[in-house]
């Protein structure tokens, strides 16, 4: 059989594949977003799914027990169909319920961000400008462009004025059409104009614009009214790229293995992105040509894969991207549904561990504006961290690891609804109590519990600061089992499953990795510049994780440096934020663009004090306590 159906359930999706597809792509196509950490190796057991009825062919079971194969269970992405088939896809391998952190809740400007526009000044990438030229006759007969030019720069002033060959083929007729009024829309870039689109009259629509941050988990888009600053609304959803693999190297492995790999998952982002825009044109009833203008930021390996360059050599020893800056492009060259015209501004990265999503979010920390010493942390796979004011800005990259992402923990899973967010732990009767995702039962814990359940299992001295467990704890949640020891955090019966939702002791010391990783890489800084933590004047955490992050858990934990709570501060999705701001705003592209140069990177990896930090940092929360003098306390 060529052609194959594939019905997932409880969607009651059907579509259509080849024979031999895997059971993964199928997913992708119907709109399912599995989870893949392994990018479809068969070695991370995330894509498991049920095979209802059909047949199939097993490439591999991976690491399956013996109990799941007889239940039906198969890794979707070493599964390839072989004929009309139903599929079960469980709660626990989607992705498609995962929190997309979309920036303000409302699509309403906070006082900060309205602060920081104002700072700037509301000079928008793009604009409109109408015009009246006076009608060629036989003896005034000039050619319609210079005569157009000569107008527009009576209103932009001296700068130079590009015009793409498809503006200059529509020109004639809109000239004509409009009895030589027309409607211009010009770009600014840095050192000149480019008009993207000419419209016959006088033409009172607004341009459009989109803030694009390209997260390797997920993607959000503004469309934005250029001419008010409004944003119009905001979608997020998964990177389509996640079907190649969760994390930055698996698909950068994946990118470079084979021709046509890196065109593929190009097309993913790209996909991605358009369908996000195509829905918002819709629900507004925008013409994708009237979309002018977009800024994109997004990390080092996500803008070159956006762009369509090898990611190769990022992930190769000495870690070269291919780029720091990216000069302005149209949006046909990368396919984006918007005027093909259109300019597309990339955010610059620093490293290629440090990218334009940190050098967005720096921007929206204002940090570069004034004297304060100020600690901005990014924590997701990669802990990004930078650290500086007006003056100078040092940023290094240390990876934490997938562990607060819930990456490598037994029950671990992002902030989506069923994970737990908060623990409690009585430290007389250990009982526990936690709250949930979207107020449902628990199947997993997110970033954000993971540290609250560190803390609590601390101060209850059910692990001591090593993060071994405590022998002899009288409590049935505490049980040695053939493989590790753990310790229940919920009942099989408080669950929508058949299992316990346990941490194991193995759990316990990744994240003390994780959370030393981070704080090494923060005194790493420090020491580069000899200051010390108590000089810090604000500490801004961005990120999906950071958004839910208890403070006195994670300096308890010795995540976060031991300062007040009012020294810290919360902006959610900076790297979509600061697209905005410098989409509204030349003066904030351009502090951008400073911004980038401005950062000096320290490698971690290259022989500095990273590892003393980082061995000094595996104990909760730290082998120096008075770093840590409130725990201590
Ligand atoms: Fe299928 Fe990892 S096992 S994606």
């Amino acid at each position: 059989m060529d052609q194959c159906n594939v019905r997932f359930l409880p969607d009651n999706l059907t579509v259509q594949v080849s024979s031999a597809t895997t059971i993964l792509l199928a997913a992708g196509k119907a709109g399912i977003q599995l989870k893949s950490g392994c990018g479809g190796k068969g070695t991370c057991g995330a894509c498991k799914v049920i095979l209802v009825s059909g047949e199939v062919e097993v490439e591999s079971t991976g690491n399956l027990s013996r109990e799941k194969i007889d239940a039906g269970v198969h890794l979707a992405c070493k599964t390839k169909i072989m004929g009309d088939i139903t599929v079960e896809v469980p709660l626990e391998s989607r992705l498609a319920e995962h929190q997309v952190l979309m920036g303000s809740a409302n699509g309403l400007l906070s006082e900060k961000e309205i602060n920081l526009l104002s700072q700037y000044g509301l000079t928008p990438l793009a604009r409109k400008i109408s015009v009246h030229l006076p009608e060629p006759s036989l003896t005034e007969n000039g050619a319609d462009w210079p005569k157009l030019n000569i107008e527009l720069k009576k209103h932009l002033g001296e700068g130079k004025i590009d015009i793409p060959l498809g503006v200059l083929r529509q020109l004639p007729d809109a000239l004509r059409v409009g009895k030589w009024q027309v409607t211009a829309t010009l770009v600014e870039l840095n050192d000149r104009y480019e008009l993207v689109n000419v419209e016959p009259g006088e033409q009172v629509n607004p341009p459009y614009g989109l803030a694009i941050d390209i997260g390797t988990t997920t993607v959000v888009v503004y469309l934005v009214n250029l001419a008010t600053g409004a944003i119009i609304d905001k979608q997020g959803t998964y990177n389509k790229q996640a079907r190649y693999g969760d994390d930055v190297i698996t698909r950068i492995v994946y990118a470079v293995d084979a021709p046509g790999n890196l065109a593929e998952i190009q097309a993913a982002i790209i996909g991605t992105i358009n369908e996000l825009v195509d829905s918002l044109c819709t629900k507004y009833q925008v013409k994708p040509e009237e979309i002018v203008g977009a800024v994109a930021a997004g990390n080092t390996t996500m803008t070159q894969l956006f762009l369509g360059v090898s990611p190769k050599y990022v992930r190769l020893e000495p870690y070269i991207p291919t780029m720091n800056s990216v000069p302005p492009l149209r949006a046909a060259d990368l396919g984006l549904h918007m005027n093909p015209h259109g300019a597309v501004l990339n955010f610059p990265s620093v490293a290629s561990y440090v990218g334009g999503d940190i050098v967005s979010g720096a921007l929206v920390t204002d940090m570069s504006n004034g004297d304060d010493l100020i600690l901005f942390i990014d924590i997701g796979t990669n802990g990004e961290i930078v650290l500086g004011n007006r003056d100078w800005m040092v940023a290094c990259a240390c990876s934490a690891g997938p562990c607060f992402e819930g990456g490598g923990i037994t029950f671990g899973m992002r902030a989506m609804p069923g994970a737990i967010e908060r623990v409690e732990i009585d430290a007389q009767t250990f009982d526990v109590t936690f709250k949930v995702v979207g107020g449902k039962q628990p199947i997993g814990i997110c970033g954000s519990g993971l540290v609250d359940c560190l803390a609590k299992l601390r101060e209850a001295g059910i692990i001591d600061r090593a993060g071994n467990f405590q022998k002899d704890l009288q409590t049935p949640r505490y049980r040695q089992t053939h493989e590790d020891k753990e310790f229940v955090l919920a009942w099989a019966h408080q669950t929508p499953g058949d299992k316990d939702i346990v941490i194991t002791e193995n759990d316990v010391k990744n994240l003390i990795r994780a959370k030393g990783a981070i704080y090494a890489g923060i005194r790493s800084l420090l020491r580069m510049v000899s200051l010390e933590v108590e000089m810090i004047e604000k500490i801004v955490i961005a990120g999906g994780f950071g958004n839910y992050l208890n403070v006195k858990d994670s300096v308890q934990i010795g995540l976060l440096p031991d300062l007040p709570v009012e020294k810290y501060d919360f902006i959610g999705n900076s790297s979509v934020k600061g697209a905005h701001l410098a989409l509204l705003s030349r003066a904030a592209w351009k502090e951008a663009e400073e911004l980038g140069k401005k950062m000096t990177y320290l490698e971690l990896s290259a022989g500095n004090d990273f590892m003393d930090e980082f061995v000094s940092a595996l104990f909760l929360p730290h082998t120096d306590l008075s770093l840590f003098p409130t725990v201590e306390g």
